[in-house]
């Protein structure tokens, strides 16, 4: 008996392998041993799983390798996630091509019309600014997307960060340790990271309110180190009076071009200046004065989108699409440890 519904995510969970033998032992039984088949034809039939033989013959075409487009190939946040999702695809038979969109929107939709011609066996996106109009085109002629690093709505798959979380996080712990003069590092606002991380320290500073001046935006062009110096050059350049005690920068590249301006300009970090970042990249701990940062599972995010993209390419009429958000970490560390006590 067939029942409606059944998925090969189904299939895997309850014979116990992954998503990629279970593909395997529907299109190349060769490559798995006779005891696993057994187990898996045995839940199909428990199951009554029925493949989509349709979507599978649209497969045929398809190559094995994933698409990864991400905003920076020098950020490690992203290399990172790459990794998780080079992990999940290995383990399911899959290649992965990594595309880096360097923030631009016309880099984009080129790597998304080449990775659609090259009939890829989908797409891992981490937008920039805008979502781009041909990323519903693409799906509906049956290139799956799956959004990375960006949530998304109800019709589309997701994981990402709650990063609204993120910047409560960090302004959270800078107003226990004593700060009332604080500013927020980061740009293009128009970036959906950037903004809920705005979004969620600006909640936390006036939920405190304790006498907290709103919070400063220094707004940068990008999410590098260097703007992250531009941005330090311009706060260590205030007066004593109006220069802020905390920076919380949205991501920890920035906030390594910080408290280099400020270890140049003789400013301490954390006595004069202290400092928050994001991600927690593993230089993190490793800097010169070791960063707290708002840690993003990077190597979680790659696997499970990976694991999604899989599910809907190999059954998308069972898969049901989710948006999938992890829940940020603070890791303290010296750069804003101190208690002020002035
Ligand atoms: O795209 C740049 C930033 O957004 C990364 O550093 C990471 O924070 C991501 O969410």
């Amino acid at each position: 008996m067939t029942r409606p519904g059944v998925s090969v995510t189904n299939v895997a969970a309850y014979a116990g392998v992954s998503l990629g033998t279970v593909s395997n032992v529907l299109n190349r039984p060769e490559r798995v041993s006779p005891a696993t088949r057994a187990r898996v034809l045995q839940a199909i039939e428990e199951l009554g799983f029925v493949r989509n033989e349709a979507a599978r013959q649209l497969r045929a075409g398809r190559s094995r390798t994933i698409g990864l487009i991400v905003l920076d190939t020098g950020n490690p946040f992203f290399t990172d996630l790459a990794g998780g999702v080079e992990k999940a695809a290995s383990e399911n038979g899959l290649s992965l091509v990594l595309c880096n969109s360097d923030e631009k929107s016309d880099r984009e939709a080129h790597y998304l019309s080449l990775l659609e011609e090259q009939r890829a066996f989908g797409i891992l996106l981490a937008p920039g600014v805008e979502l781009p109009a041909r990323v519903d085109e693409i799906r509906s002629r049956g290139t799956p997307i799956v959004l990375v690093d960006r949530g998304s709505s109800r019709t589309q798959c997701s994981v990402s960060v709650d990063d609204f979380v993120g910047g409560q996080l960090a302004i959270d712990h800078l107003l226990e340790r004593g700060h009332r003069r604080i500013a927020f590092v980061g740009g293009p606002l128009g970036l959906n990271q950037v903004a809920d991380r705005l979004r969620g320290a600006r909640e936390a500073l006036q939920r405190r309110g304790a006498g907290a001046e709103d919070i400063t935006v220094v707004e940068t062009e990008a999410l590098t180190f260097a703007s992250g110096r531009d941005a330090g050059e311009r706060i260590a350049g205030l007066s004593v009076r109006r220069r802020p005690t905390a920076v919380f920068c949205a991501n920890d590249l920035l906030a390594f071009g910080v408290l280099q301006v400020m270890t140049k300009q003789n400013l301490a970090v954390p006595g004069d200046v202290a400092i928050v970042g994001y991600d927690d990249i593993d230089f993190a701990a490793a800097a010169a004065v070791p960063l707290t940062s708002v840690r993003q599972p990077r190597t979680q995010l790659g696997q499970t989108a990976t694991e999604l993209l899989i599910e809907e390419a190999t059954d998308s009429t069972t898969h049901k699409h989710r948006q999938v958000v992890f829940s940020p970490e603070l890791v303290v560390r010296e750069s804003s440890a101190r208690k002020r006590s002035r």
